[in-house]
Protein backbone atom coordinates (compact mmCIF):
# COMPACT_ATOMS: atom_id res chain seq x y z
CA UNK A 1 0.00 0.00 0.00
CA UNK A 2 1.39 3.22 -0.91
CA UNK A 3 -0.69 6.85 -0.64
CA UNK A 4 0.41 10.28 -2.38
CA UNK A 5 -1.67 13.46 -1.45
CA UNK A 6 -1.03 16.58 -3.93
CA UNK A 7 -1.78 19.41 -2.27
CA UNK A 8 -2.18 23.24 -2.63
CA UNK A 9 -3.94 22.19 -6.17
CA UNK A 10 -4.65 26.15 -7.67
CA UNK A 11 -7.46 24.40 -9.65
CA UNK A 12 -8.66 20.86 -9.65
CA UNK A 13 -10.85 19.67 -12.72
CA UNK A 14 -12.39 16.46 -11.48
CA UNK A 15 -15.03 15.67 -14.39
CA UNK A 16 -17.62 15.19 -11.66
CA UNK A 17 -20.05 18.46 -11.23
CA UNK A 18 -20.94 17.30 -7.35
CA UNK A 19 -17.26 17.17 -6.17
CA UNK A 20 -16.89 21.08 -7.74
CA UNK A 21 -18.58 24.01 -8.58
CA UNK A 22 -21.65 22.04 -10.44
CA UNK A 23 -20.41 22.63 -13.91
CA UNK A 24 -19.43 20.10 -16.27
CA UNK A 25 -15.74 20.14 -14.99
CA UNK A 26 -16.13 19.74 -11.77
CA UNK A 27 -14.04 22.65 -10.92
CA UNK A 28 -12.27 23.19 -7.16
CA UNK A 29 -9.97 25.57 -6.03
CA UNK A 30 -7.77 25.42 -3.44
CA UNK A 31 -7.80 21.75 -3.30
CA UNK A 32 -5.84 18.30 -2.79
CA UNK A 33 -6.68 14.52 -4.14
CA UNK A 34 -5.47 11.09 -2.80
CA UNK A 35 -3.79 8.35 -4.68
CA UNK A 36 -3.82 5.06 -3.31
CA UNK A 37 -2.71 1.96 -4.84
CA UNK A 38 -2.89 3.72 -8.12
CA UNK A 39 -6.58 5.03 -7.25
CA UNK A 40 -8.43 7.58 -6.62
CA UNK A 41 -9.41 7.42 -2.76
CA UNK A 42 -9.83 11.01 -1.40
CA UNK A 43 -10.68 14.57 -3.20
CA UNK A 44 -11.13 17.67 -1.32
CA UNK A 45 -9.78 20.82 0.35
CA UNK A 46 -6.30 22.10 0.74
CA UNK A 47 -4.73 20.80 3.73
CA UNK A 48 -7.99 18.43 5.28
CA UNK A 49 -6.66 15.57 3.14
CA UNK A 50 -6.05 12.41 5.55
CA UNK A 51 -2.54 11.30 6.53
CA UNK A 52 -0.64 9.99 3.63
CA UNK A 53 2.93 8.57 2.65
CA UNK A 54 3.83 11.00 0.52
CA UNK A 55 3.05 14.96 0.04
CA UNK A 56 3.44 17.20 -2.96
CA UNK A 57 2.68 20.58 -2.84
CA UNK A 58 1.59 21.85 -6.39
CA UNK A 59 0.97 25.56 -5.60
CA UNK A 60 0.26 27.65 -8.67
CA UNK A 61 -0.61 24.82 -10.61
CA UNK A 62 -3.61 22.72 -12.66
CA UNK A 63 -4.42 19.43 -11.89
CA UNK A 64 -7.05 17.26 -14.22
CA UNK A 65 -7.62 14.00 -15.49
CA UNK A 66 -5.07 12.16 -17.66
CA UNK A 67 -6.43 13.34 -21.47
CA UNK A 68 -8.06 9.89 -23.11
CA UNK A 69 -7.04 9.93 -26.71
CA UNK A 70 -10.11 7.67 -27.98
CA UNK A 71 -8.78 7.69 -31.74
CA UNK A 72 -5.11 6.95 -33.27
CA UNK A 73 -3.13 5.02 -35.95
CA UNK A 74 0.00 4.63 -34.34
CA UNK A 75 1.70 1.15 -36.27
CA UNK A 76 3.05 2.42 -39.30
CA UNK A 77 5.97 2.13 -41.49
CA UNK A 78 7.47 5.26 -43.03
CA UNK A 79 6.37 8.42 -43.20
CA UNK A 80 4.55 11.04 -45.81
CA UNK A 81 6.24 14.34 -45.23
CA UNK A 82 6.72 15.03 -49.08
CA UNK A 83 2.67 14.51 -49.40
CA UNK A 84 2.16 17.05 -46.57
CA UNK A 85 4.47 19.69 -48.02
CA UNK A 86 2.57 19.13 -51.53
CA UNK A 87 -0.73 19.30 -49.59
CA UNK A 88 0.88 22.67 -48.26
CA UNK A 89 1.22 23.91 -51.87
CA UNK A 90 -1.83 22.96 -53.07
CA UNK A 91 -2.72 19.36 -54.17
CA UNK A 92 -5.76 18.14 -52.35
CA UNK A 93 -5.90 15.16 -50.27
CA UNK A 94 -7.21 12.21 -51.01
CA UNK A 95 -7.72 9.00 -49.01
CA UNK A 96 -5.25 7.16 -51.93
CA UNK A 97 -2.17 8.02 -49.60
CA UNK A 98 -3.47 5.51 -47.41
CA UNK A 99 -1.93 2.87 -49.95
CA UNK A 100 1.82 4.36 -49.51
CA UNK A 101 2.03 3.67 -45.92
CA UNK A 102 0.37 0.36 -46.33
CA UNK A 103 3.46 -0.40 -48.32
CA UNK A 104 5.59 1.05 -45.84
CA UNK A 105 4.12 -1.08 -42.82
CA UNK A 106 3.94 -4.42 -44.64
CA UNK A 107 8.07 -3.71 -45.57
CA UNK A 108 8.35 -2.73 -41.96
CA UNK A 109 9.87 -5.86 -39.14
CA UNK A 110 8.00 -6.00 -36.10
CA UNK A 111 10.66 -4.31 -34.14
CA UNK A 112 10.48 -1.27 -36.30
CA UNK A 113 6.96 -1.30 -35.80
CA UNK A 114 7.25 -1.32 -32.06
CA UNK A 115 9.72 1.19 -31.89
CA UNK A 116 7.70 3.59 -33.91
CA UNK A 117 4.46 2.99 -32.17
CA UNK A 118 6.18 3.21 -28.36
CA UNK A 119 7.82 6.55 -29.07
CA UNK A 120 4.37 7.56 -30.00
CA UNK A 121 2.85 6.83 -27.04
CA UNK A 122 5.56 8.29 -24.94
CA UNK A 123 5.43 11.49 -26.80
CA UNK A 124 1.81 11.05 -25.71
CA UNK A 125 2.84 10.18 -22.08
CA UNK A 126 5.13 13.48 -22.30
CA UNK A 127 2.15 15.30 -22.54
CA UNK A 128 -0.19 14.38 -20.71
CA UNK A 129 -2.14 11.45 -22.25
CA UNK A 130 -3.01 8.49 -20.16
CA UNK A 131 -5.42 6.13 -22.11
CA UNK A 132 -4.94 5.81 -25.94
CA UNK A 133 -7.06 4.04 -28.08
CA UNK A 134 -4.66 2.52 -31.30
CA UNK A 135 -5.98 0.97 -34.64
CA UNK A 136 -4.48 -1.29 -37.36
CA UNK A 137 -5.64 -0.52 -40.44
CA UNK A 138 -1.95 -0.05 -42.37
CA UNK A 139 -1.68 -3.80 -43.30
CA UNK A 140 -4.74 -4.56 -45.19
CA UNK A 141 -3.39 -8.14 -45.52
CA UNK A 142 -4.10 -10.68 -42.63
CA UNK A 143 -1.01 -11.32 -41.67
CA UNK A 144 0.45 -7.40 -41.08
CA UNK A 145 -2.91 -6.54 -39.78
CA UNK A 146 -2.27 -9.42 -37.35
CA UNK A 147 1.24 -8.24 -36.52
CA UNK A 148 0.17 -4.46 -36.31
CA UNK A 149 -2.67 -5.50 -33.27
CA UNK A 150 0.10 -7.85 -31.64
CA UNK A 151 1.92 -4.21 -31.38
CA UNK A 152 -0.87 -2.21 -30.52
CA UNK A 153 -1.36 -4.61 -27.46
CA UNK A 154 1.96 -4.32 -26.02
CA UNK A 155 1.02 -0.71 -25.59
CA UNK A 156 -2.76 -0.49 -24.89
CA UNK A 157 -5.83 -2.46 -23.99
CA UNK A 158 -8.00 -0.09 -26.45
CA UNK A 159 -6.71 -1.76 -29.90
CA UNK A 160 -9.57 -1.69 -32.42
CA UNK A 161 -9.00 -4.07 -35.86
CA UNK A 162 -9.03 -1.39 -39.05
CA UNK A 163 -8.74 -3.96 -41.79
CA UNK A 164 -11.56 -1.82 -43.51
CA UNK A 165 -8.86 1.07 -43.86
CA UNK A 166 -8.92 1.25 -47.30
CA UNK A 167 -9.64 -1.70 -50.53
CA UNK A 168 -6.04 -3.64 -50.46
CA UNK A 169 -3.87 -2.81 -53.57
CA UNK A 170 -4.49 -6.47 -54.71
CA UNK A 171 -8.58 -6.08 -54.51
CA UNK A 172 -9.10 -2.77 -56.60
CA UNK A 173 -10.78 -4.62 -59.10
CA UNK A 174 -12.80 -7.27 -56.75
CA UNK A 175 -14.00 -4.82 -53.73
CA UNK A 176 -16.09 -7.32 -52.62
CA UNK A 177 -13.42 -10.02 -52.40
CA UNK A 178 -11.39 -7.75 -50.12
CA UNK A 179 -14.36 -7.05 -47.55
CA UNK A 180 -15.12 -10.96 -47.86
CA UNK A 181 -11.56 -11.02 -46.21
CA UNK A 182 -11.80 -8.30 -43.94
CA UNK A 183 -14.89 -10.05 -42.81
CA UNK A 184 -13.58 -14.08 -42.78
CA UNK A 185 -10.05 -15.18 -42.34
CA UNK A 186 -8.45 -11.23 -40.71
CA UNK A 187 -11.36 -10.81 -38.73
CA UNK A 188 -10.72 -14.48 -37.60
CA UNK A 189 -6.94 -13.70 -36.82
CA UNK A 190 -7.72 -9.83 -35.63
CA UNK A 191 -10.69 -10.66 -33.80
CA UNK A 192 -8.94 -11.97 -30.66
CA UNK A 193 -6.18 -8.87 -30.20
CA UNK A 194 -8.93 -6.29 -30.61
CA UNK A 195 -11.80 -4.98 -28.66
CA UNK A 196 -12.98 -2.96 -31.40
CA UNK A 197 -13.88 -3.00 -35.02
CA UNK A 198 -13.68 0.50 -37.42
CA UNK A 199 -14.29 1.56 -40.99
CA UNK A 200 -13.92 4.17 -43.00
CA UNK A 201 -17.23 4.70 -44.52
CA UNK A 202 -16.16 7.52 -47.73
CA UNK A 203 -15.34 7.78 -51.20
CA UNK A 204 -12.56 5.44 -51.89
CA UNK A 205 -13.16 3.89 -49.28
CA UNK A 206 -15.84 1.77 -48.00
CA UNK A 207 -19.46 2.59 -48.84
CA UNK A 208 -22.62 2.38 -46.16
CA UNK A 209 -23.58 -1.05 -46.85
CA UNK A 210 -20.27 -2.66 -47.03
CA UNK A 211 -19.96 -1.15 -43.49
CA UNK A 212 -22.88 -2.44 -42.28
CA UNK A 213 -21.65 -5.84 -42.88
CA UNK A 214 -18.01 -5.37 -41.52
CA UNK A 215 -19.77 -3.93 -37.90
CA UNK A 216 -22.10 -6.81 -37.78
CA UNK A 217 -19.27 -9.61 -38.42
CA UNK A 218 -17.77 -7.87 -35.78
CA UNK A 219 -20.15 -7.57 -33.48
CA UNK A 220 -20.88 -11.38 -33.79
CA UNK A 221 -16.90 -11.80 -32.54
CA UNK A 222 -17.89 -9.10 -29.78
CA UNK A 223 -16.09 -6.09 -31.20
CA UNK A 224 -17.98 -3.24 -30.35
CA UNK A 225 -18.34 -0.51 -33.52
CA UNK A 226 -16.51 2.74 -34.31
CA UNK A 227 -16.05 4.40 -37.83
CA UNK A 228 -14.73 7.05 -39.47
CA UNK A 229 -17.17 8.78 -40.83
CA UNK A 230 -18.32 11.84 -42.89
CA UNK A 231 -14.14 13.26 -43.06
CA UNK A 232 -14.03 14.88 -46.37
CA UNK A 233 -17.44 14.78 -47.64
CA UNK A 234 -21.45 14.20 -46.76
CA UNK A 235 -22.12 10.59 -46.75
CA UNK A 236 -23.90 7.59 -44.47
CA UNK A 237 -21.13 7.14 -41.90
CA UNK A 238 -22.64 8.52 -39.19
CA UNK A 239 -26.29 7.00 -40.13
CA UNK A 240 -24.57 3.42 -39.99
CA UNK A 241 -22.64 4.53 -37.47
CA UNK A 242 -25.99 5.37 -35.28
CA UNK A 243 -27.89 2.36 -36.41
CA UNK A 244 -25.58 0.08 -35.40
CA UNK A 245 -25.07 1.44 -32.55
CA UNK A 246 -21.24 2.08 -32.47
CA UNK A 247 -19.22 3.99 -29.42
CA UNK A 248 -18.31 6.63 -31.57
CA UNK A 249 -18.27 8.22 -34.90
CA UNK A 250 -15.29 9.81 -35.51
CA UNK A 251 -14.46 13.13 -37.97
CA UNK A 252 -17.63 13.92 -38.25
CA UNK A 253 -16.87 17.42 -40.60
CA UNK A 254 -19.47 16.83 -43.28
CA UNK A 255 -22.76 17.13 -41.56
CA UNK A 256 -26.35 17.69 -42.51
CA UNK A 257 -29.27 18.15 -40.14
CA UNK A 258 -30.39 14.39 -39.96
CA UNK A 259 -26.47 13.29 -39.11
CA UNK A 260 -27.10 15.73 -35.87
CA UNK A 261 -29.90 14.49 -35.16
CA UNK A 262 -29.02 10.81 -35.65
CA UNK A 263 -26.15 11.44 -33.15
CA UNK A 264 -28.23 13.67 -30.66
CA UNK A 265 -30.74 10.43 -30.51
CA UNK A 266 -28.46 8.05 -29.83
CA UNK A 267 -25.48 6.88 -27.44
CA UNK A 268 -22.97 7.43 -30.16
CA UNK A 269 -20.44 9.80 -29.48
CA UNK A 270 -18.86 12.27 -31.89
CA UNK A 271 -14.99 12.59 -31.80
CA UNK A 272 -13.58 15.65 -33.46
CA UNK A 273 -10.44 15.62 -34.65
CA UNK A 274 -9.08 19.20 -36.33
CA UNK A 275 -5.66 17.83 -36.38
CA UNK A 276 -6.66 15.88 -40.11
CA UNK A 277 -8.41 19.15 -40.96
CA UNK A 278 -5.20 21.42 -39.62
CA UNK A 279 -2.91 19.03 -41.89
CA UNK A 280 -5.09 18.50 -44.74
CA UNK A 281 -5.53 22.15 -45.11
CA UNK A 282 -9.35 21.34 -44.81
CA UNK A 283 -11.48 25.07 -45.55
CA UNK A 284 -14.08 23.15 -43.28
CA UNK A 285 -13.68 22.15 -39.83
CA UNK A 286 -15.83 20.17 -37.79
CA UNK A 287 -19.14 22.12 -36.19
CA UNK A 288 -18.38 21.01 -32.51
CA UNK A 289 -20.60 24.35 -31.32
CA UNK A 290 -23.38 22.91 -33.39
CA UNK A 291 -23.21 19.37 -31.91
CA UNK A 292 -22.95 20.40 -28.41
CA UNK A 293 -25.48 22.41 -28.74
CA UNK A 294 -27.79 19.96 -30.25
CA UNK A 295 -27.47 17.59 -26.98
CA UNK A 296 -24.44 15.47 -29.05
CA UNK A 297 -22.14 13.90 -26.51
CA UNK A 298 -18.18 15.67 -27.78
CA UNK A 299 -14.83 13.36 -27.47
CA UNK A 300 -11.24 14.95 -29.16
CA UNK A 301 -9.04 13.02 -30.12
CA UNK A 302 -5.58 13.01 -32.17
CA UNK A 303 -5.90 10.84 -35.22
CA UNK A 304 -2.36 10.53 -34.68
CA UNK A 305 -1.39 9.01 -38.08
CA UNK A 306 1.42 9.77 -40.98
CA UNK A 307 -0.97 11.24 -43.54
CA UNK A 308 -3.88 13.30 -42.36
CA UNK A 309 -2.61 14.36 -38.68
CA UNK A 310 1.15 13.34 -37.65
CA UNK A 311 0.22 14.95 -34.01
CA UNK A 312 0.56 13.20 -30.76
CA UNK A 313 -0.44 16.02 -28.86
CA UNK A 314 -3.85 16.59 -27.09
CA UNK A 315 -3.37 20.16 -25.40
CA UNK A 316 -2.82 21.00 -29.68
CA UNK A 317 -6.23 19.81 -30.19
CA UNK A 318 -7.76 21.51 -27.72
CA UNK A 319 -6.22 24.67 -29.25
CA UNK A 320 -7.60 23.94 -32.37
CA UNK A 321 -11.44 22.74 -31.06
CA UNK A 322 -11.60 26.02 -29.50
CA UNK A 323 -10.38 28.37 -32.54
CA UNK A 324 -11.76 26.30 -34.88
CA UNK A 325 -14.69 23.92 -34.05
CA UNK A 326 -16.42 26.39 -31.14
CA UNK A 327 -15.75 24.88 -28.12
CA UNK A 328 -15.11 26.69 -25.55
CA UNK A 329 -11.70 26.16 -23.43
CA UNK A 330 -13.89 24.35 -20.97
CA UNK A 331 -16.35 22.60 -23.26
CA UNK A 332 -12.52 21.55 -25.02
CA UNK A 333 -10.82 20.14 -22.01
CA UNK A 334 -14.13 18.30 -20.96
CA UNK A 335 -14.15 16.45 -24.29
CA UNK A 336 -10.14 15.75 -24.04
CA UNK A 337 -10.88 13.85 -21.32
CA UNK A 338 -14.26 13.11 -19.83
CA UNK A 339 -15.12 12.91 -23.75
CA UNK A 340 -12.62 10.27 -24.82
CA UNK A 341 -13.41 8.34 -22.42
CA UNK A 342 -17.68 8.16 -23.34
CA UNK A 343 -15.67 7.31 -26.34
CA UNK A 344 -14.31 3.95 -25.26
CA UNK A 345 -17.43 3.75 -23.33
CA UNK A 346 -15.39 3.85 -20.07
CA UNK A 347 -16.28 5.33 -16.73
CA UNK A 348 -13.17 4.16 -14.77
CA UNK A 349 -10.88 7.09 -16.30
CA UNK A 350 -11.63 10.71 -17.58
CA UNK A 351 -12.74 11.67 -14.23
CA UNK A 352 -11.34 11.91 -11.00
CA UNK A 353 -13.93 10.87 -9.16
CA UNK A 354 -13.42 8.03 -6.14
CA UNK A 355 -12.20 4.78 -7.42
CA UNK A 356 -11.30 6.11 -10.67
CA UNK A 357 -7.75 5.04 -12.07
CA UNK A 358 -5.23 7.42 -10.58
CA UNK A 359 -4.56 8.88 -14.47
CA UNK A 360 -3.49 12.73 -13.03
CA UNK A 361 -2.05 15.43 -15.43
CA UNK A 362 -0.50 18.45 -13.87
CA UNK A 363 -0.12 21.89 -15.99
CA UNK A 364 2.65 24.41 -15.29
CA UNK A 365 -0.47 26.91 -15.36
CA UNK A 366 -3.24 27.67 -12.65
CA UNK A 367 -5.70 26.61 -14.76
CA UNK A 368 -7.45 24.51 -17.42
CA UNK A 369 -8.10 27.65 -19.57
CA UNK A 370 -3.88 28.09 -20.36
CA UNK A 371 -4.73 24.72 -22.53
CA UNK A 372 -6.22 26.90 -25.50
CA UNK A 373 -4.96 30.11 -24.49
CA UNK A 374 -1.27 28.92 -24.54
CA UNK A 375 -0.75 27.20 -27.75
CA UNK A 376 2.13 25.04 -28.47
CA UNK A 377 3.56 25.52 -24.86
CA UNK A 378 4.55 22.54 -23.10
CA UNK A 379 2.24 22.56 -20.19
CA UNK A 380 0.81 19.46 -19.85
CA UNK A 381 2.32 16.41 -18.18
CA UNK A 382 1.68 13.43 -16.55
CA UNK A 383 1.75 13.19 -12.48
CA UNK A 384 0.55 9.60 -11.71
CA UNK A 385 -0.73 6.55 -13.22
CA UNK A 386 -2.06 3.38 -12.05
CA UNK A 387 -0.78 0.64 -10.57
CA UNK A 388 0.85 -2.76 -12.07
CA UNK A 389 1.32 -0.74 -15.51
CA UNK A 390 4.27 -2.89 -16.96
CA UNK A 391 7.22 -1.06 -17.82
CA UNK A 392 7.91 1.36 -20.00
CA UNK A 393 7.06 1.54 -23.59
CA UNK A 394 9.24 -0.03 -26.29
CA UNK A 395 11.45 1.89 -28.42
CA UNK A 396 13.36 4.89 -27.66
CA UNK A 397 11.19 6.35 -24.70
CA UNK A 398 13.32 7.77 -22.46
CA UNK A 399 11.20 6.91 -18.76
CA UNK A 400 9.83 9.36 -16.83
CA UNK A 401 7.99 9.49 -13.69
CA UNK A 402 4.20 8.22 -14.36
CA UNK A 403 3.74 7.54 -17.66
CA UNK A 404 3.67 3.95 -18.22
CA UNK A 405 1.34 1.90 -19.99
CA UNK A 406 -2.25 1.60 -18.31
CA UNK A 407 -4.00 -1.65 -17.67
CA UNK A 408 -7.38 -2.90 -18.64
O1 LIG B 1 -8.30 9.09 -39.89
N1 LIG B 1 -9.52 8.65 -42.63
C1 LIG B 1 -8.91 7.62 -42.66
N2 LIG B 1 -7.77 7.34 -42.02
C2 LIG B 1 -6.86 8.32 -41.55
C3 LIG B 1 -6.00 8.82 -42.64
C4 LIG B 1 -5.00 7.83 -42.99
C5 LIG B 1 -3.95 8.23 -43.96
O2 LIG B 1 -4.09 9.15 -44.80
O3 LIG B 1 -2.92 7.52 -43.89
C6 LIG B 1 -7.62 9.42 -40.83
O4 LIG B 1 -7.53 10.61 -41.19
FE1 LIG C 1 -8.37 7.96 -38.25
Amino acid sequence: MSSTCFDRIAELVTNRPELGDGSPLGLRTDAAVVVEDGEVVWVGDAGAAPATDDLVELTGRCVLPSFVDSHSHLVFGGERAEEFAARMAGRAYTAGGIRTTIAATRAASVEQLRRRAGQLVTEMRRQGTGVVEIKSGYGAEVATERRSLEVACELTGETTYLGAHVVAPEFVDDPSGYVELVTGEMLDSCAPLARWIDVFVEDGAFDGDQARTILRAGAERGLGARVHANQLGPGPGVQVACEVGAASADHCTHLDERDVAALADSGTVATLVPGAEFSTRSPVYPDGRRLLDAGVTVALATDCNPGTSYTTSMPFVIALAVRDCGLTPSEAVWAATAGGAAALRRDDVGHLGVGAHAWLTVLDAPSHHHLAYRPGVPLARLLAAPQGVPATPPGDGSPGPGWPIPPR
